[in-house]
C-alpha cells in the first residue's frame, strides 16, 4: 500500500540532524520511512539506521529488507535502551522522535483513529496492547473521562461529555467510533465558525490516553540522551502543547544544571513555513526541539 503521509518539517530536520556518510541515527518513530528513509540515503552503507515502531503494520515500508544497514524493531521507544542494547552496539550521532500518529494509521488502517470513518474503537498504536478505546469509553469512571477530555483535548465540554457517555453505555456499549461522534453531536452542536470539529479533540485525547503519549515520552527523554555520543543531536517534533511543554521543560532543565550535559540548539522550536502548512495542514501544530550532547 503506498504511504499517505508527508514528512513534517523533513529539510529542517535533516539540517539539524545532519546525517553524514557513516554515521549513526535512530528513528523512534519510523511510520512510512518519510525521515528515516531520508536519514539512510545521506548515511550511505557504511553508516547504520535503527528504525523503531510501535505500529507493526509500517514494516511494509521498510525499504531494502536485506539491507543490513537499516535495522527494523516493531516495539514501543519507551523500551529504547533495551532495543539499543540488544539491536544497536554503535555510535550514535542523532535520534529522531516524530511524535503522534501518520497519516496512514490515521486514514487507512482500520483502528478507529478519523471520525470521520465508522471503524471498531480501537486507537492502538500496537496491536499487543491491552487497552482500547472502547474499553476506556465503557469502562473508565466519570472523573477519568473528564479528566482525559480535558488534559489531552482541552475539550470545553469535557464534563457533559463525560456525562452523556456514561448515560448512553448503560443502555449500550460504545463499539464504534460513530457511536462515539453520535454522542458528541448531543452535547456540542459543530457551529461552523469553530475552525476544528468538537470531535477532533476528542478523538486526540482519547488516543494519547489510549497509547499513553505523555507518558512514554517522559520514560524515553532520559534514554535518549544517555544513548546518544557526545556531539550527538536529539531532534523532537510535537504536535500538542502539552507535548511540547514536556520536551521544552526536560530540555531546559538539563541544560541549566549544574555541569550541563546538553546545549539547546532550538532557542526557540523550529515551526513550519507557510508553504508546508499550505501543502499539509497536518504540519500546523507541529514544533521541532533539538538539543546537542555536550
Ligand atoms: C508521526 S508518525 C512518524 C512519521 C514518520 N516520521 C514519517 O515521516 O514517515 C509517528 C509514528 O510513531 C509511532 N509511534 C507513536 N508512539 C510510539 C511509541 N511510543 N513507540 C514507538 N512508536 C510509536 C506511530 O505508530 C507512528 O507510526
Amino acid at each position: 500500500m503506498p504511504t499517505l503521509h508527508t514528512p513534517v518539517l523533513l529539510n529542517e530536520v535533516l539540517e539539524y540532524l545532519n546525517p553524514c556518510p557513516g554515521q549513526n541515527f535512530i528513528d523512534a518513530t519510523f511510520g512510512a520511512g518519510g525521515h528515516g528513509l531520508e536519514i539512510l540515503k545521506k548515511i550511505k552503507l557504511s553508516g547504520k539506521l535503527l528504525a523503531i515502531d510501535a505500529n507493526a503494520d509500517v514494516s511494509v515500508f521498510v525499504k531494502n529488507k536485506d539491507n543490513k544497514n537499516l535495522i527494523f524493531i516493531n516495539d514501543n521507544f519507551r523500551n529504547l535502551d533495551k532495543i539499543v542494547k540488544k539491536n544497536f552496539p554503535y555510535h550514535v550521532k542523532g535520534i529522531l522522535l516524530d511524535l503522534g500518529l501518520s497519516s496512514d494509521e490515521l486514514e487507512q488502517s482500520g483502528r478507529g483513529f478519523s471520525f470521520l470513518k465508522n471503524e471498531p474503537l480501537d486507537m492502538r498504536f500496537s496491536v499487543n496492547q491491552e487497552l482500547t478505546a472502547a474499553e476506556i469509553i465503557n469502562h473508565y469512571s466519570l472523573g477519568n473521562l473528564i479528566d482525559i477530555f480535558k488534559k489531552f483535548g482541552e475539550y470545553k465540554h469535557a464534563g457533559k461529555l463525560a456525562e452523556k457517555i456514561i448515560e448512553l453505555r448503560k443502555k449500550q456499549k460504545f463499539q464504534t467510533t460513530f457511536d462515539l461522534v453520535r454522542a458528541i453531536n448531543l452535547v456540542h452542536h459543530h457551529n461552523f465558525k469553530e475552525k476544528i470539529h468538537p470531535a477532533t479533540k476528542v478523538f486526540q485525547a482519547l488516543r494519547i490516553a489510549v497509547n499513553e503519549e505523555f507518558k512514554n515520552l517522559t520514560i524515553v527523554l532520559p534514554q535518549a540522551i544517555d544513548i546518544l555520543a557526545p556531539g550527538g543531536r536529539l531532534a523532537i517534533i510535537s504536535f500538542h502543547a502539552l507535548e511540547d511543554r514536556i520536551v521544552k521543560n526536560f530540555f531546559r532543565d538539563l541544560s541549566r544544571a549544574k555541569n550541563p550535559e546538553i546545549k539547546i540548539l532550538t532557542k526557540k522550536p523550529v515551526v513550519p513555513i507557510n508553504s508546508e502548512v499550505h501543502e499539509n495542514p497536518r504540519s500546523r501544530s507541529a514544533k521541532l526541539r533539538v538539543i546537542e550532547k555536550i
